[in-house]
């Protein structure tokens, strides 16, 4: 028995595979260095549901139902409430998903991936009061969400911005999500079952949710030269510094690296504010020499929300929405891995060790 199920084989898949050691992910036979380089979210979506819906998704198609799909969902944001309004977003964005219709098919697939890219922007710009903007299906499902977002059309070089963010974390294995997702398709409840229950594991800060204190820790260190001693302390009191370590990876995260530099060309272009990201390489190059000297057991490295944090936060997205665009590019995977599974797999129903009282003997 191993309390968090590592090195168990619980799916065989063929969406996408972790190289913890190389430190190298590839999704349908594709590198993520290669695929970030050459793919916008619907070309990736594409990729990723080839042969797990009952029709053939061509991008051009996908492309044109996903533009439907956002500009029908839109009537279903007026059912944010006050209630619903007072979640953190990412649960505002559940609640709202969570009253859509179940079912296997494209439609609900769509829709899904569709939905939560027009909820997360709605709810963000109700909660401040602002009027929540309609999409425009002519746009990509990038430049319509960050259109949605801050009420003006993007950059090119924003809109290829979040495309690379979108694509980078659209799969990545059996993690904790996907797995959820995946053991919700064993029982056949339906795909909005499996998103909504993978959301749900995405959110915990051990997993989809720390992009957000990345900026927080940011903040807090303010300054290069404070990084040293700000992270000491932290590690000291026995935290865990966000944006580092992971389960699978030993080495660095190579997501890491695509969001980094995803964030090139609005550096070039002046669309970032390069003093905040010469803060962050600055901690962390801080970060990873400390965590070596502390941890020198455990291999440390730059995971997958340092990055994401900068991103976001140059694209206009508040911290505490990140883990909501999180779930936004995950969404593919979920339903991917979710129609695998209803399509090969069995129920999932693994065994515990029983080790409470026995009964008392009669
Ligand atoms: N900072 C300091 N120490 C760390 C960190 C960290 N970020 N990550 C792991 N460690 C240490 C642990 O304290 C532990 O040391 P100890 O045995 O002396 O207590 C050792 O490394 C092993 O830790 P585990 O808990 O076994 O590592 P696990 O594989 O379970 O954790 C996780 C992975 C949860 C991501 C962890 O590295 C962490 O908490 N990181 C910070 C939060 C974070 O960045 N989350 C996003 C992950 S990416 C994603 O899911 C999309």
């Amino acid at each position: 028995m191993k309390n968090g199920l590592e090195d168990v084989v619980a799916a065989e898949t063929q969406l996408s595979d972790v190289d913890g050691e190389a430190g190298r992910l590839i999704i349908r036979g594709v590198s993520l260095d290669d695929l970030v380089a050459d793919s916008t979210y619907e070309r990736t979506a594409t990729l990723l549901l080839d042969g797990l819906m009952p029709e053939a998704l061509d991008e051009a198609s996908l492309t044109r139902r996903l533009g439907e799909a956002r500009a029908d969902i839109f009537r279903h944001v007026e059912a944010a409430d006050a209630t619903i309004l007072a979640l953190p977003p990412v649960d505002a964005m559940r609640a709202l998903l969570a009253r859509l219709p179940d079912g296997e098919g494209s439609p609900v697939a769509i829709r899904l991936m569709a939905a939560s890219a027009v909820f997360l922007p709605a709810v963000l710009r109700l909660q401040k009061g602002r009027a929540p903007i309609a999409p425009d299906q002519k746009l990509s499902q990038s430049a319509d969400m960050l259109q949605m977002l801050n009420g003006t059309p993007p950059s090119g070089e924003q809109t290829s911005a979040l495309d690379a963010y979108l694509v980078t974390i659209s799969d990545h294995g059996l993690n904790a999500s996907t797995f959820a997702s995946r053991v919700i398709a064993s029982t056949q409840a339906g795909l909005t079952s499996s998103v909504l229950a993978a959301i749900s594991a995405l959110k915990g800060p051990l997993h989809g949710g720390a992009p957000g204190p990345v900026l927080d820790m940011l903040d807090a260190i303010g300054q290069a030269e404070n990084a040293e001693t700000w992270l000491g302390n932290a590690l000291d009191k026995g935290e865990r510094l966000m944006g580092f370590g992971h389960r699978i990876y030993r080495v660095r995260d190579p997501r890491a690296d695509a969001l980094k530099n995803a964030l090139k060309p609005l550096t070039a272009t002046g669309q970032v504010d390069s003093a905040r990201v010469a803060l962050a390489e600055a901690v962390e190059g801080a970060a990873l020499s400390i965590l070596k000297r502390r941890k020198p057991d455990r291999p440390l490295d730059v995971n997958v929300e340092f990055y994401t944090a900068l991103l976001l936060e140059t694209l206009g997205f508040p911290r505490e929405a990140f883990t909501g665009v999180f779930a936004i590019g995950r969404t593919v995977g979920w339903i991917a891995h979710a129609r695998e599974q209803a399509l090969q797999g069995r129920l999932i129903r693994p065994r515990s060790v029983y080790v409470g009282p026995l009964p008392k003997a009669a």
